[in-house]
């Protein structure tokens, strides 16, 4: 084989009429409506990145490598809102022009080749299946957190478990050495291995993985009532808030000027992944070109109007300059509201808004993996995956050998994985995808103009190339101006990840395509082979 049918091999794009012929023999079921969606998006966005991760990008680290934004959060939230809009509406041409299951993955296809659709399914994996880690693991965090509250009726093996069975070996290590405890002392063995699991984080990937081998339908039922209960929440702290708020609080605006800006609109994106998430729902849609679209944008602006409100709010509640609470930091909204009240509405209103809060990281949780096993599914039928991976359930129709897959995956991982690195790295991961994305509308109009568009970017081609300006300066602000330990480990793990795609790609995927192109001109030889025969 010469290096010219290499190249050509790696260029190869699948025709998108071909991918919507291997979506209608696929077989998922077609349940979803323009609400589903838009619940869907609302599941999937709001979570750990408005609960937790707002502490961060408002008031920066401790150590000050992190500038934090201040009160111009409000302004780093639109700035990623921004960052984020442009890339929704290349979603969307892209969702109602070819709607197929596998999203940034599918696009990068059918403009960019064989290759780059691999690498771009593989950093969608760091994408969902990062992010379904890190907030399963937040979720266990909260979980943890509010049956604390509840010391003095449960049993204490629930209210104060021993450490070995809510974290991580490494975590498990760090914090008893913070607090001067030698962790040969605590942590068991099993054959001499020291042995330290996050239970609750395994427990919740277990359940979800139940509820999405059931069904799609069953899953935004679940769904729903955790988006209403989240907002709930979200609802009574904006309320509630607005009566404690300092206006004083509000100067000076931007303390860290421009780059507390950015870096908190770095740092704040994470709140917004998961409307991307949609359109790997696409073939579960029954009206997707006119749907997509609209639960992809209409999803955007219900969070970006939710997240600045909340933004206003909490900079007005709480001073974020100067000396911050370490509580702040990691559970910005509760703390605010318990930091203004006083007796017993001080312990109690802080508890409720945790079930609101957990109710959201498992709408989050549910969207994730959905999205993850629907990307592996399509990669699969594209033979980039074995094809046991596209075994659909008997009597459920999803892809139940995936899903168990992710599920496994994913507990493996919070068994080993540094969170704070973990966020960084799925930021790194969704940038590109969404670059590669409008990068992806810009090459198919060109090469394909008179293809039907549903829906179209408009001011096209500077929309689609103000998407690629705002997340690629993003992410080059990141990566030079932070002086973090996450954010350089994040940087050598996202290029070590992409490094390892290419080598699975060159040493699999690549011969797999070649096999099955081999076998599909014999089948068509032999086909026309039958079809003379019957003909004489
Ligand atoms: N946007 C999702 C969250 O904030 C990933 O949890």
């Amino acid at each position: 084989m010469t290096l010219q049918n290499i190249l050509q091999n790696l260029l190869k794009r699948k025709n998108p009429d071909d991918a919507l012929e291997s979506a209608a023999k696929g077989g998922l079921e077609k349940t979803l409506g323009v609400w589903d969606l838009i619940i869907l998006g609302v599941g999937a966005i709001i979570g750990s990145g408005i609960f937790a991760v707002v502490g961060l990008a408002a008031a920066g680290s401790a150590d000050g490598a992190t500038p934090g934004a201040g009160p111009a959060l409000i302004v780093s939230m639109v700035v990623a809102a921004i960052a984020c809009v442009f890339s929704a509406l290349c979603f969307s041409e892209f969702a109602s022009m070819i709607p197929v299951a596998g999203g940034a993955y599918s696009y990068a296809y059918a403009t960019l080749g064989e290759c780059v659709a691999w690498l771009v399914g593989w950093i969608l994996m760091l994408e969902y299946v990062i992010a379904f880690i890190a907030v399963s693991c937040a979720w266990a965090n909260y979980v943890i957190q509010f049956l604390k509250g509840f010391g003095h009726v449960l049993p204490a093996w629930l209210t104060n478990p021993p450490i070995w069975l809510v974290s991580d070996f490494r975590t498990a290590v760090h914090s008893l050495s913070n607090q001067g405890v030698d962790y040969h002392s605590v942590i068991p063995t099993i054959c001499g291995i020291p042995f330290s699991i996050n239970l609750p984080a395994a427990l919740i990937i277990l359940f979800i993985t139940m509820t999405l081998v059931r069904g799609t339908k069953d899953s935004t039922k679940m769904a729903t009532f955790m988006v209403v209960l989240k907002l709930g929440i979200i609802g009574l702290f904006i309320l509630s808030g607005l009566f404690f708020v300092e206006p004083a609080n509000w100067t000076p605006f931007a303390p860290n000027g421009l780059s507390g800006v950015f870096m908190g609109a770095f740092i704040i994106f994470f709140a917004y992944i998961g409307f991307d998430a949609l359109a790997t729902t696409a073939e579960e849609c029954k009206n997707p070109q006119r749907d997509l679209p609209r639960g992809i944008i209409g999803s955007l602006i219900v969070t970006t109007i939710v997240y600045t409100l909340v933004a206003l709010v909490l900079t007005g509640m709480y001073r974020t300059q100067g000396n911050v609470a370490p509580e702040f930091i990691g559970a910005p909204l509760a703390y605010a509201m318990e930091n203004v009240l006083h007796g017993w509405a001080a312990k109690a209103v802080p508890g409720f808004m945790s079930v609101g809060i957990i109710a959201g990281l498992t709408s989050v949780l549910l969207v994730m993996q959905m999205a993850a096993t629907r990307i592996l599914y399509v990669m699969s039928r594209d033979h980039f995956l074995p094809k046991a991976f596209q075994k659909l359930h008997p009597k459920f129709n999803t892809p139940h050998v995936l899903t168990w897959t992710v599920c496994i995956v994913s507990i493996f991982g919070t068994l080993t994985l540094n969170l704070d690195a973990a966020a960084a790295l799925c930021n790194f991961g969704t940038f590109t995808s969404f670059i590669i994305v409008c990068v992806a509308v810009l090459i198919l109009r060109k090469i394909d103009p008179d293809r039907p568009r549903p829906f179209k970017v408009p001011f096209c081609p500077w929309f689609p190339l103000a998407g690629i300006g705002c997340c690629g300066g993003l992410m080059l602000f990141m990566m030079i101006t932070s002086k973090g330990e996450s954010a350089k480990l994040s940087t050598e793990l996202f290029i070590a990840w992409i490094i390892m795609g290419a080598l699975i790609y060159a040493t699999y995927g690549y011969h797999k395509n070649r096999r099955a192109e081999k076998e599909l001109v014999e089948n068509k030889e032999i086909a026309e082979k039958d079809n003379v025969e019957i003909n004489i």
